[in-house]
């Protein structure tokens, strides 16, 4: 039985996560020492890790199973919770918010190139590209060179690649994908301490607004090679899910063309000089019916589908009896797909997030795209105001189109990526820029 469900979950873990919606129990073993945690009070009791039991996995084999070892992301203890707090401030919602600005100039740019470029392509792809853009905008205050994009963007795709492995080696074992993984991280490294040199001397300079230039001067940082290995986690971070949350949301918009035309209406409901004079820069809330479509999709495509942590010492979780060393796996795509919390699960429906109240009456952990408790995503804001703001763009700018064969497939990596989303670009007669 173990075993039968470790090969499932290796295999094709979205089917087997399926499986489990049915399953009556918060718990299932996948093999000795690796457990399935769905139930809502359970996930809490893991990411809120109040008594200190539960571990960030990979924070330990840190050196050999992770890209960058010494980012937030991957860190623990008090080294993870100095980090935390000296990185907070530049994250909160009015932080971020005064960066559409930039955002707006950047997507305007992209579209400008989509329009001429082929009417039809992979989406993901032109959303990572401006994606991509986009995050070095915030942390650096500028775009990369061409160079430098395609070093992140191999390095994205060597990430994607290592983590869909079922069996994954250690990066010092030399297999092939390791090594792809390892020669594109230090190229990529190499683009980032350029960067960083460069933005740490502009921020000198009266105007200059990057997250690396204030973040230096603010904690006077001189661990030069923790700040590169900050800078590449957080764009990464930025690419791909953010890419892969507006691919499946325009992906699921252009299946259902009833939710699409009243996103296009919203979006439409602005006139022309109100968006060239910069309404609808203060985020979210002027465009309803596209921030509950980005939702929806998070809900049944969560870009982070699969977090895990270690168990440091012998504890009792619920009923069950955990052996320190085990590991425990937490996946959003079990409860946001059940129909314990949401009527009609595998239904594109955003009006259920219409009235705002959903999140409210939903237990903690039945709907949580950003994980929770004290390692929840920081880049939370950003990536909803952004996203939505990238989605308005799009929509006030192109008519888009699926062909009518498409296949589409969720492929688990690191990332949920969307593969094979395909979408016919026309400009809109009344393109308002
Ligand atoms: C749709 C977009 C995004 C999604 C769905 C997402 C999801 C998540 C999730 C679920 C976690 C918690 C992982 C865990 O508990 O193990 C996380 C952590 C994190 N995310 Fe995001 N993320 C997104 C975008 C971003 C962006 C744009 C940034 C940076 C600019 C970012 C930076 C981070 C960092 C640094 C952490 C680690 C926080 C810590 O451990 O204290 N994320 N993200």
């Amino acid at each position: 039985m173990l075993l039968g469900n470790s090969i499932r979950f290796r295999w094709d873990p979205l089917s087997f996560l399926s499986a489990c919606q049915g399953i009556d129990g918060p718990i299932v073993a996948i093999e000795d020492g690796l457990y399935l945690v769905s139930g809502p009070e359970l996930i809490e009791t893991i990411l809120h890790n109040r008594d200190d039991i539960f571990l960030k996995t990979g924070s330990s084999e840190a050196g050999d199973m992770v890209s960058f070892p010494s980012s937030l992301m991957n860190s623990s203890g008090e080294d993870w919770s100095l980090k935390r707090r000296a990185m907070q401030p530049d994250f909160t919602l009015r932080r971020v918010a005064s960066g559409l600005s930039s955002t707006r100039v950047i997507t305007e740019a992209h579209l400008e190139q989509w329009q001429t470029g082929p009417r039809s392509g992979d989406i993901r792809k032109l959303l990572q590209e401006l994606c991509l853009d986009v995050g070095c905008q915030f942390l650096l205050g500028t775009v990369l060179d061409e160079e430098g994009k395609e070093a992140f963007l191999v390095l994205s795709d060597a990430i994607i690649l290592k983590t869909r492995e079922p069996v994954r080696l250690p990066l010092h074992c030399f297999d092939r994908t390791s090594y792809r993984l390892t020669s594109a991280r230090e190229a990529a490294k190499a683009v980032a301490r350029a960067a960083i040199a460069r933005a740490g001397q502009e921020h000198g300079k009266a105007g200059s607004n990057n997250w690396i230039g204030s973040f230096v001067n603010r904690t006077s940082v001189e661990d030069a090679e923790w700040l590169c290995d900050e800078f590449c986690a957080m764009v990464l971070s930025g690419i791909e899910p953010m890419s892969a949350g507006l691919t499946w949301t325009l992906h699921l918009l252009t299946s259902h063309p009833d939710v699409l035309q009243r996103v296009i209406a919203e979006v439409d409901a602005l006139s022309s000089s109100e968006w060239a004079a910069g309404e609808g820069l203060a985020g979210l809330h002027p465009f309803p019916e596209a921030r509950a479509s980005l939702l929806e999709a998070l809900r049944l495509f969560p870009p982070a589908w699969l977090t895990g942590r270690t168990v440091a010492r012998d504890t009792m979780l619920g009923d069950f009896f955990l052996a320190a060393g085990s590991a425990v796996m937490i996946s959003p795509w079990i409860n946001h797909r059940s129909a314990r919390f949401f009527d009609e699960p595998d239904r594109f429906r955003p009006d259920r997030w219409m009235d705002g109240t959903l999140q409210q009456r939903l237990p903690r952990y039945a709907f949580f795209p950003f994980g929770g408790g004290i390692r929840r995503c920081i880049g939370e804001h950003f990536s909803l105001t952004h996203m939505a703001f990238i989605l308005v763009c799009i929509l006030k700018r192109f008519i888009l189109k699926p062909p009518s064969k498409t296949q589409v497939k969720a492929y688990p990596a690191l990332v949920l990526r969307p593969l094979g989303v395909k979408l016919a670009l026309m400009p809109r007669a009344t393109a308002a820029y």
